[in-house]
C-alpha cells in the first residue's frame, strides 16, 4: 500500500467515526472520532489522544477538536473520565456488555494510560496554535496533578490502577492472579470484574479509600512508562512557565527512576508490574514489560538487554508480525480471538506505534523499520481493525478501528 492508500483508507476511518453534536446532559458541544460505530460509539481517552495524533496528518482541526473535546470533559478537580458518554441514547445497549465504573451517569469514574500531554504536544507543534496550547496547560497541569495527588498514595513516582481497564489492556494475563480468574474467557474476566466492582460499589468515585482498600492496586509498567512520557512534554510545553515546567519534569525523573528500582528484574531482564500495597512484582512478561523502551532516558543497559533477550528473538516478541501483546513463550499466549478476551496474544498497533519509536529512538531503526512494514501489511491485508494475528495478520475484533489509523504516524 502507498502513502496515499494509506490516507484514504485512514481518512474514510477517521471521518466515518466522526461524532458531531451537542449534548443533552451538559449542553456542551463535542467533536471526537469513537473507536469504532460498532462497540464503541463514545470517546475513549487513549483512543481520542491516538485519533488527534493520526489526524495531524489528515485535518488538523479535527485533531485540535477531538482533543478539546476530551478536555472538555475534565472535572474541577483535574480528573478525566477514560470514557464520556456524549450520545447517552446508546448507552444502554454499551452497558448490557460492558462494565463502567461510574459516580455519574454521563462519564466514567476511572482512567486510562495518561498519554494526553504528549498527544496536545504533537498537535501543537503540528499547527502552532498558541491559543490552544494555553487553553490545555492548565486542564493538563491540573490532570497530572490529580494523578500524583490521587493515584500515588505511597509517593514513589509510581502511579496505580484500581481496575484493568484503566491501565487499557483489559483482559491481560498478568491481572489473572490478583482477579482470581480461573474460567479463562471473556466471560470469565467479567464475572471476576464484577467481584472489584461490588467491592467497591459503597466507596465508588473515593480513589484513596479504593487504593487502600487493596483489592486491585497495580503499578503498571505500561501506564507508568506513559505518564513519564506525558510529564516530559507537558514540562516543554510549561518551558519557560517556572515552577510548572521544574515540578513535572522533576516527577518525571522520579517515575522512572522508579520504574528502574523496583519494576526492573535483573535476572529476567525485564520490567514487572508491581501489585498490591505490597508491591509484589507480577513475574509475567507482557507487552507492558517492554514500555519503557518509549523513553528516552532509559539507559542504554535495559535497551540493550529488552532488545536482545525479548524484543528481537522469535521464541519471545519477534513474530512473523510483530509485537504481540504476549510473547510466544508464555503459557497463557493466545494468538487467535476468543470471543473478545482481548490483550493475550494479538498484535496491536497503537503499541507497534509506541515501541517502534520507541526502538527507533534507542538506535534500532532496522527493527522499527520492519515493525512499521509488518504493520502496513497487516492493515493492506486485513483492513483497519482492532488487533491482528501475529502469525498471518488475520484482522480481528472491531472493524474500522480508530487507532489503528496511528499507522500514519509510524
Ligand atoms: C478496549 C481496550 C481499550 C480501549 C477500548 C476502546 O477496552 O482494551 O484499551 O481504549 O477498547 O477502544
Amino acid at each position: 500500500m502507498d502513502r496515499g492508500e494509506l490516507e484514504a483508507g485512514a481518512r474514510n476511518i477517521l471521518l466515518g467515526n466522526l461524532r458531531r453534536g451537542r449534548a443533552d446532559w451538559n449542553g456542551k458541544e463535542y467533536s471526537f472520532v469513537c473507536p469504532a460505530m460498532v462497540g464503541y460509539p463514545f470517546q475513549w481517552f487513549w483512543d481520542s489522544c491516538f485519533h488527534a495524533i493520526a489526524l495531524i496528518h489528515l485535518d488538523k482541526e479535527q485533531a485540535k477538536a477531538e482533543l478539546t473535546t476530551l478536555m472538555s470533559a475534565a472535572l474541577s478537580d483535574g480528573f478525566i473520565p477514560h470514557i464520556v458518554f456524549w450520545e447517552m441514547e446508546k448507552q444502554p445497549e454499551f452497558l448490557r456488555n460492558n462494565l463502567v465504573g461510574r459516580t455519574s451517569a454521563n462519564y466514567s469514574s476511572t482512567i486510562q494510560p495518561p498519554i494526553i500531554a504528549y498527544a496536545v504536544e504533537r498537535v501543537y507543534e503540528a499547527t502552532g496554535d498558541v491559543a490552544f496550547k494555553d487553553a490545555a496547560l492548565p486542564i493538563m497541569t491540573a490532570y497530572y496533578r490529580w494523578l500524583r495527588r490521587f493515584r500515588d498514595p505511597d509517593g514513589d513516582g509510581l502511579i496505580a490502577v484500581i481496575q484493568p481497564e484503566e491501565a487499557g489492556t483489559d483482559c491481560s494475563p498478568k491481572y489473572d492472579e490478583v482477579l482470581g480468574l480461573e474460567d479463562l474467557s471473556n466471560h470469565g474476566f467479567i464475572a471476576a470484574l464484577k467481584k472489584v466492582y461490588a467491592a467497591y460499589e459503597p466507596i465508588r468515585g473515593d480513589d484513596v479509600r479504593i487504593l487502600r482498600k487493596d483489592v486491585f492496586h497495580f503499578e503498571d509498567v505500561l501506564v507508568n512508562s506513559i505518564y513519564a512520557l506525558g510529564m516530559r512534554s507537558l514540562a516543554r510545553l510549561l518551558e519557560g512557565t517556572e515552577p510548572e515546567a521544574t515540578e513535572f519534569n522533576r516527577e518525571a525523573d522520579r517515575t522512572i527512576s522508579a520504574l528502574l528500582s523496583k519494576c526492573w528484574d535483573e535476572d529476567a531482564g525485564i520490567f514487572f508490574d508491581l501489585s498490591g500495597i505490597a508491591e509484589t512484582p507480577v513475574k509475567m512478561v507482557t507487552i507492558s514489560s517492554l514500555m519503557p523502551l518509549i523513553l528516552d532516558d532509559i539507559p542504554r543497559y535495559y535497551v540493550e538487554r529488552l532488545v536482545k533477550k525479548w524484543v528481537s528473538s522469535p521464541d519471545h516478541f519477534w513474530l512473523p508480525y510483530p509485537i504481540p501483546s504476549v510473547p510466544a513463550s508464555n503459557p497463557k499466549f493466545q494468538p487467535g480471538n476468543p470471543h473478545g478476551f482481548i490483550w493475550r496474544g494479538p498484535t496491536w498497533i497503537n503499541t507497534n506505534w509506541f515501541l517502534s519509536h520507541g526502538l527507533r529512538r534507542h538506535g534500532y531503526s532496522e527493527l522499527a523499520d520492519t515493525m512499521v512494514t509488518r504493520s502496513q501489511d497487516a492493515v493492506e491485508k486485513s483492513g483497519f481493525r482492532e488487533y491482528y494475528d501475529p502469525y498471518t495478520a488475520e484482522g480481528l475484533g472491531a472493524r474500522n478501528f480508530g487507532w489503528s489509523t496511528l499507522i500514519l504516524d509510524m
